[in-house]
């Protein structure tokens, strides 16, 4: 079952009804201010962090699902009826609806009694605020007079300190009202310079700023005592919950449409100008004044939009796909594209799952999503990878998490997450190989954020791949410290604490419990490691890595291999887990995935082996499972993964982060078919029919897909915000369509289904755009044979980097000769 289609021509999914199984959102902002928006206008914005600057409120895990949002009411005034243009709050049932996630912007539209409304939500680009812009038309065949209220609640800006200090927070709401301008400055008087605002393009009949006024005793967001009167009160907030609600009056001729723009922003003032007059406590509103001017204005608002499209355009255009697949297309070439924006700009903190409360920018998660984002931000990617490194450790280990506004390591949750430090090696070869800026590596950075201890960021990268070798356990495998990539395998935490966290808490002496997949990413992250010291000259560096990487993998022949799939870990006491001797938990994908991508196993035959059982005993029609048996119990020696009921979460869901790994390896051994089919299973564009079952949205990724083992198999889980963006958009660019970025050129190296006749990559690379059409003629999966570049043939399937020049280049590329 569908809940809409896809628009791919406009770049755009569309929702023909509002009920969804759940909310389907979208985001807003690019830069500094962000929101996310559900298809019927539920949802927040916030400035930089989800958490300490919050400008309105959304109440998470409440029943109807979706409470809270950037709402309008319209009202017959002739008969008193009132109804909500994107269904929410009133749900009033509609004579036609339909939602427009597009790039950066939402479209509700419907239509009720032949009264026609549209609204458009987006942030302009370098602003720090978000317009509606709203238009209502009259289709019926006599003039109506209407009302139009808008509704937003105002967060007291610390969403954290806003959902639990009650005692205070209903005592320290302002506002001001002044020319059609609402304006919330609560906390302002004191140590804040900044304050929201929310105004109107139109003259007023009444506005109200405390909900509970506006709303009425004892009611709800579907029945605002004002809107059901058709009069606002004109409430000035003093404490309790500051509200912005505008009442336009609309008289419509038959067929005549009004347009009204709202703006909702952000706004600061220098310290020393906060208000006006100076010893007043009136706020300075100088400075906002000709931005508010801007974009009440109807020119500026659509200028302002085709910039946001143009912007769009521009990032997407980079790596452009044309193949026989339609959900590979619009994937890559615009949602997978777009998810992995989201997750540049927001990390894991805001989405319908994330309550922008809880986790700030995690070390693995940040660097793992570059691969996603490098192409389209390379700037932007710098500075991450820069900040990123400034947290690491001079152990060479690193701050888990950091704060996006202050950019420190986070104290409370700390280190020893032993797999950290590799990514960072991961994530700078994704940037050199994308850019060439050599010059990165030079880069003088912290350590610890600490002044003085500055080193280039080669080092942090050596002191990386150290701090494996410098922790190796009984085996000779590394260490798993408190969690490897799985952070609910939790080998170091015996707890039988409720509510004690698995991940802080740390009651071993971590010295025994070895992880599999971190021998696996140290020896892909040493092989890197190698190409980079070898490319700088330091040779004596590079054998190292690789003389380390080759003991490594030998080390994992010997005690990670099972005999038909790599093992997991081994346990506090020195038992395999991920192995035949198990009762549960006998096989997982981490290890399979890694170990393969980091080319163990690929000569001796154990890479396909260990493939075909991942096939025979993990993949589900719903995409592969974390792990088989599921956990049927809780094991105190294992931790948060036996938490979670079977085929939940990392207990044995389809976890879909990991998928690509597996399709990766698939892709190593040659195996296109079978890549592409496992890609296709989690594919949201593909799963769309199955709306009833996938439930989330069938435009972006997922983090998990319910197991076999859970009751409710197939069902998705935290959309948006999960490496799954990343892992996925790299896996079918780079791997099975094969253009893949290394450090001396574009590598063409497919790996396809058999029946697919060819396919066309539009990349632009180093300052060239590369046409690049792909034949295969006897249907091949795999193998470039013929590479010609502007009609020349050239040897092997390299397109080395050159100068740049304005006309493509055109690359064909024909598969099996
Ligand atoms: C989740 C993990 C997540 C971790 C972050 C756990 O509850 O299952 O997926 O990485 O929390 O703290
Ligand atoms: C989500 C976390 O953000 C990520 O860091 C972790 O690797 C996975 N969960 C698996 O536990």
């Amino acid at each position: 079952m569908r809940f809409g289609h896809f628009d791919d021509g406009k770049r755009e999914y569309v929702i023909n009804q509002p009920n969804t199984p759940l909310p389907w959102i979208n985001y807003l902002g690019c830069e500094a201010y962000f929101g996310f928006i559900s298809n019927t206008a539920g949802g927040y914005s916030f400035y930089r962090d989800a958490r300490l600057r919050r400008l309105t409120r959304y109440r998470y895990n409440q029943a109807p699902f979706d409470v809270g949002g950037r709402y309008l009411y319209l009202r017959d005034n002739d008969t008193g009826e009132f109804w909500s243009p994107s269904w929410q709050p009133t749900r009033t049932k509609l004579d036609q609806y339909e939602c427009r996630h597009g790039m950066g912007y939402t479209i509700i539209g419907s239509s009720h009694k032949k009264i026609e409304a549209w609204t458009c939500y987006f942030v302009p680009l370098g602003e720090t605020l978000e317009i509606w812009k709203f238009s209502v038309t009259n289709r019926r065949k006599k003039p109506a007079k209407l009302s139009v209220f808008s509704s937003i609640e105002f967060c007291l800006w610390d969403a954290q300190d806003d959902a639990t200090n009650f005692q205070r927070n209903f005592s320290t709401g302002q506002v001001e009202v002044v020319d059609e301008v609402i304006y919330h400055k609560t906390e302002y008087r004191e140590r804040r310079n900044h304050f929201a605002y929310f105004a109107c393009s139109e003259k007023l009949a009444g506005f109200d700023t405390q909900r509970d006024t506006f709303l009425g005793a004892c009611r709800g967001w579907d029945n605002p005592a004002a809107v059901e009167r058709g009069k606002s009160f004109n409430s000035v907030a003093h404490g309790w919950a500051p509200h912005g609600s505008h009442h336009v009056k609309v008289n419509l001729k038959p067929g005549e449409s009004k347009e009204i723009i709202f703006v909702l922003g952000y706004h600061e003032n220098p310290v020393d100008q906060k208000f006006d007059p100076p010893d007043s406590q009136t706020v300075n509103k100088q400075t906002v004044k000709p931005v508010i001017a801007k974009y009440l204005d109807g020119q500026s608002v659509t200028a302002a939009f085709e910039k946001l499209r143009r912007y769009w355009g521009n990032l997407l255009g980079i790596y452009q796909v044309q193949s026989p697949d339609v959900h590979v297309n619009r994937m890559v070439n615009i949602w997978n594209a777009c998810q992995c924006m989201a997750t540049f700009n927001l990390s894991r903190s805001a989405s319908f799952y994330e309550s922008g409360i809880g986790r700030g920018l995690g070390f693995r998660d940040s660097n793992q999503d570059l691969l996603g984002f490098v192409h389209m931000v390379p700037c932007r990617a710098r500075e991450r990878i820069l900040d990123l490194s400034a947290t690491q450790l001079k152990t060479g280990g690193a701050f888990h998490q950091y704060q996006p506004l202050t950019k420190r390591g986070n104290h409370d949750l700390g280190s020893n997450f032993n797999d950290d430090p590799h990514w960072l090696i991961i994530g700078v070869s994704a940037y050199i190989k994308e850019t060439g800026d050599w010059g990165i590596l030079d880069e003088r950075v912290q350590f610890e954020n600490e002044a003085g201890s500055e080193q280039p960021l080669y080092e942090h990268l050596r002191r990386s791949f150290n701090y494996t070798l410098e922790r190796l356990g009984p085996h000779g495998l590394p260490l798993i410290g408190r969690a490897d990539w799985n952070d609910c395998l939790n080998l170091n935490c015996f707890s039988n604490t409720p509510g004690q966290s698995f991940q802080t808490t740390t009651n071993k002496d971590g010295k025994v419990a070895e992880s599999v997949f971190i021998a696996g990413l140290f020896v892909l992250a040493a092989k890197e490691l190698a190409k980079i010291a070898t490319r700088r000259g330091l040779k004596k560096d590079a054998d190292r890595c690789l003389a380390e990487a080759a003991r490594m993998e030998e080390v994992i022949l010997k005690h990670g291999w099972d005999g038909a799939w790599f093992v997991r870990a081994y346990d506090d006491f020195g038992k395999p887990i991920g192995s035949k001797v198990c009762d549960e938990g006998k096989i997982f994908i981490e290890s399979q995935g890694m170990c393969i991508m980091a080319g163990v196993g690929l000569k001796d035959g154990k890479a396909r082996l260990a493939l075909e059982s991942v096939n025979k005993h993990l993949a589900t029609r719903h995409g592969i499972v974390l792990q088989q048996p599921a956990f049927s119990k809780y094991y105190i020696h294992l931790g948060e993964i036996s938490s979670y009921p079977p085929g939940y979460k990392e207990n044995a869901s389809i976890f879909c982060h990991n998928n690509p790994w597996i399709i990766i390896a698939e892709t190593m051994v040659g195996d296109g078919n079978r890549a592409f089919d496992y890609y296709t299973r989690i594919n949201p564009s593909a799963r769309e029919n199955i709306g009833e079952v996938h439930r989330c949205e069938p435009y972006v990724f997922a983090q998990m897909i319910a197991g076999k083992d859970a009751p409710t198999h197939g069902e998705a889980k935290n959309s948006w915000l999960t490496g799954t963006a990343a892992w996925t958009y790299f896996t079918v660019t780079q791997w099975i369509l094969g253009i893949r970025t290394e450090y001396d050129g574009l590598r063409v190296d497919p790996v396809i289904p058999a029946k697919w006749k060819g396919f066309t990559v539009t990349r632009r690379f180093r300052g060239n755009t590369y046409v690049i059409e792909v034949k295969n003629p006897k249907g091949k999966q795999r193998g470039v044979k013929k590479l010609r570049v502007d009609g020349k043939e050239i040897a092997g399937n390299l397109l080395p980097a050159c100068p740049s020049r304005s006309e493509p280049i055109r690359v064909e590329a024909v598969l099996g000769g």
